[in-house]
């Protein structure tokens, strides 16, 4: 119970706290991570501990804003090779035959401070007896490559093992007890199959897919790209919420039910005390002229002449988060990907003939993945420098 002394010391906790969280949302706008609206207030009153959680959050947000900064060229770069067993075949650039390979060798440095050099035995022991699972579509999978291949290389073949389970999988390391699982979500709401085989998203039904998600200690989503698919590669034949039925909803508008679905499901069954929820802002692809735009790419920009056109999906996601309990870390990685259109494998999805490289018209080309070691290896560092 509270005594009358320690009362006047209890507001004053609580006034600094308001005048915190309004300089937080006036002065650092959409860059803060997660704003709080008033509501929140009534939240946090008398739960000291999440008020420590949160504004501990927050300050370490408010010192360095991983998302601005530049490329720096690092000869000590990359931080593993194409051997690491992991790796699939079409992220595997220099298996693949990709002759340049600068594109492994820069880091990302933050205006603000700097991201620590991936440290392996570190992050395992950050990660003892803990599960960490990232959940999403194929880039999402495309970066749990990244982190499997960032850590397994100081664990002995006979320490580490990968399991399956339904849509999920998992690389455990078996000494520190611990896991970095992925899981297939790209809509993180369910697509299911209805009459005729037809595909329909159901906008509001989750509990299928978050089964998984369930007892982690760290879970990072995305989910972007399947929601802009068009035409004849649409990933959907309906969309469905509650009993209706849209044939033709706008896809930002069923992008953003479809968050405010998981964003439900996590402050309905998440506790902030015990699991970190991060997730990752869209990764960019650079598909114009055909998918040859990002072939024979060999550096990043330095910089944009002109101010870098945001995808859609962002804002939306910005909105989402905003009006959550939760406090969800945004990771913004969009801008700093926009800068590495030399990243992707663009024709080097395959092993190609010398005859095939020298035309690469006419091949398949992906300019919406990542060569590894690459672009993800980055993000992995800054959730590393997050944990
Ligand atoms: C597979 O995942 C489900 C859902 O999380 C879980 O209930 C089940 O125990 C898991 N099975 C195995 C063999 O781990």
């Amino acid at each position: 119970m509270a005594t009358p002394s320690s009362l006047p010391f209890k507001s004053l906790i609580f006034v600094s706290l308001i005048i915190f969280i309004f300089y937080q949302s006036f002065f650092l706008g959409v860059s803060a991570q997660s704003d709080f609206d008033l509501d929140d207030l009534e939240w946090l009153q008398g739960k000291e501990d999440d008020v420590n959680v949160v504004q501990s959050r927050l300050s370490h947000q408010r010192q360095c804003d991983f998302s601005v900064g530049k490329w720096i060229y690092d000869q000590s770069y990359p931080l593993y090779d194409a051997t690491c067993p992991y790796l699939s075949g079409k992220v595997n650039c220099q298996m693949n035959g990709r002759p340049d390979s600068d594109y492994e060798k820069w880091r990302w440095k933050p205006d603000g401070c700097n991201i620590p050099r991936f440290d392996a035995l570190e992050f395992l022991g950050k990660m003892r007896r803990k599960r960490m699972m990232l959940v999403g579509d194929s880039i999402m999978r495309n970066q749990w490559e990244s982190l499997v291949c960032l850590i397994e290389h100081v664990i002995p073949p006979e320490k580490k093992t990968v399991s399956y389970n339904g849509s999920s999988m998992a690389f455990h390391a078996l000494d520190f007890e611990a896991s970095i699982e992925f899981c297939w979500a790209p809509f993180l709401v369910e697509l299911k199959s209805g009459y005729q085989n037809k595909r329909i998203l159901e906008l509001d039904s989750i509990e299928e897919n978050a089964q998984y998600w369930r007892g982690l200690d760290i879970l990072v989503f995305d989910s972007a790209h399947w929601w802009t698919h068009s035409g004849e590669w649409s990933s959907w034949d309906f969309l469905k919420e509650g009993n209706r039925i849209f044939t033709d909803l706008n896809p930002m508008v069923a992008y953003e039910k479809g968050l405010f679905t998981w964003a439900r499901w996590v402050d309905l069954n998440l506790d902030p005390r015990r699991t970190r929820v991060i997730f990752r802002s869209v990764s960019p692809k650079h598909n114009r002229d055909n998918g040859l735009k990002c072939y024979y790419q060999k550096e990043p920009l330095a910089y944009f002449r002109r101010q870098p056109h945001l995808p859609e999906q962002l804002f939306v996601l910005r909105g989402v988060l905003r009006r959550m309990r939760f406090p969800v870390y945004l990771q913004d990685i969009t801008v700093m990907s926009a800068l590495r259109r030399d990243g992707h494998p663009s024709v080097y999805v395959r092993a190609l003939t010398e005859e095939e490289a020298q035309h690469p018209e006419g091949h398949s080309t992906d300019c919406s993945h990542w060569c590894l070691p690459g672009v993800p290896d980055a993000w992995n560092e800054m959730l590393y420098a997050l944990l």
